[in-house]
């Protein structure tokens, strides 16, 4: 025998030289939930994640930024009486969003801070988009009309001082919009992430406790893609690449790997994957009863991320995986 593949993986110091992908805290992005208390309340459908205050998500974030995470995307919950058929709490100067960009950009200059463009926290249905009911009492998502409500959600972001905005609705032709209304009032340098390949998944159900925006009626079908597709996939990065995206995202990911290995292939833009909600879930519910090492199998699935072809890792470990990697040996 003299093919002994073996050999590669004889010691820790070869085995570290021949290693294709490794982790680094660079990759990763910090979800962090805000809300209008001056308390920061564990959230009960996320163990580990928090509803914070704006002071307690300044500490946080700080956290975040000093473990070597470069980047956080903020998730506002929203107290239902400013909900409104018409979302119009989402473009507010003075809401939750905007405050919580500023008060980060301040103490944390250097933080990279990424918003989510999408109606609904603040929309009454718990759609991402406006509602239109038809006479069975079912919802019709109105595609152009939410368009121009995301290029003013975005725009208020972007005056706050967001980084990156990040539309997470699906709405056709938004990423086109939103650039055009980002540049017609001089936000040329505010970047947009865009979710381009957003599935219609069974694993936010715990995003959607955390913040109470599920749907009221109807399911998201008509506009995140259905799980069956993948050349979809590819045409919905197209477009948004072609629209002006500087970034594009699949969401969720470790479901959605091969997708993932296929989008790297099809774009030169950086890709991103959001390891969501239910995801998260899994993994910690099963390390809590002690079936697998939380830990390892966390760190496992991140590995798995960026190895089928993800730059950039939305998750809710950013932090604590990042530590982690900082205790690693060879
Ligand atoms: C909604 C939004 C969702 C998530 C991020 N933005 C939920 C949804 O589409 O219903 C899910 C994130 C997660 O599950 O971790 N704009």
């Amino acid at each position: 025998m003299h093919l002994r593949p073996r050999r590669n993986r004889r010691t820790p110091a070869i085995r570290s030289l021949v290693r294709e992908t490794v982790l680094s805290p660079t990759d990763f992005v910090q979800p962090l939930f805000v809300h209008d208390g001056t308390d920061d309340v564990p959230i009960p459908s996320m163990p580990g994640c928090v509803r914070w205050s704006l002071a307690g998500l300044v500490v946080e974030a700080r956290e975040v930024w000093e473990a070597g995470v470069p980047a956080v995307v903020l998730f506002p919950a929203i107290s239902d009486d400013q909900k409104t058929p018409g979302a119009e709490e989402a473009w507010n100067p003075e809401g939750l969003v905007p405050r919580a960009v500023r008060a980060l950009k301040e103490a944390l200059p250097g933080l990279c801070v990424i918003t989510d463009v999408a109606l609904d926290p603040y929309n009454a249905d718990g759609h991402d988009g406006l509602v239109e009911w038809d006479e069975a009492g079912m919802p019709r998502i109105l595609n152009d009309e939410t368009v121009e409500a995301l290029c003013r959600q975005a725009l208020c972001h972007a005056e706050a001082g967001a980084d990156l905005v990040s539309p997470s609705d699906m709405m056709d032709g938004r990423v086109a919009m939103i650039r055009h209304a980002l540049d017609a009032e001089g936000f040329e340098d505010t970047g947009i992430l865009s979710y381009s390949a957003k599935y219609a998944s069974a694993f936010y159900g715990p995003f959607r406790g955390a913040l109470d925006s599920a749907p009221k009626a109807g399911d998201k079908k008509t506009y995140q893609m259905d799980p069956a597709n993948a050349r979809e996939a590819i045409r919905e990065v197209g477009l948004d690449e072609a629209e002006g995206a500087d970034m594009v995202m699949v969401k969720p990911a470790g479901p959605y790997l091969d997708i993932i290995a296929r989008v790297r292939e099809s774009t030169t833009l950086p890709v991103a994957a959001y390891q969501v909600s239910g995801e998260y879930l899994m993994i910690e519910s099963a390390a809590a009863s002690g079936w697998v090492d939380g830990r390892a199998v966390a760190l496992e699935s991140l590995m798995g991320i960026k190895r089928a072809g993800a730059d950039i890792i939305l998750t809710y470990y950013a932090k604590r995986a990042a530590t982690w990697l900082a205790e690693r040996q060879r």
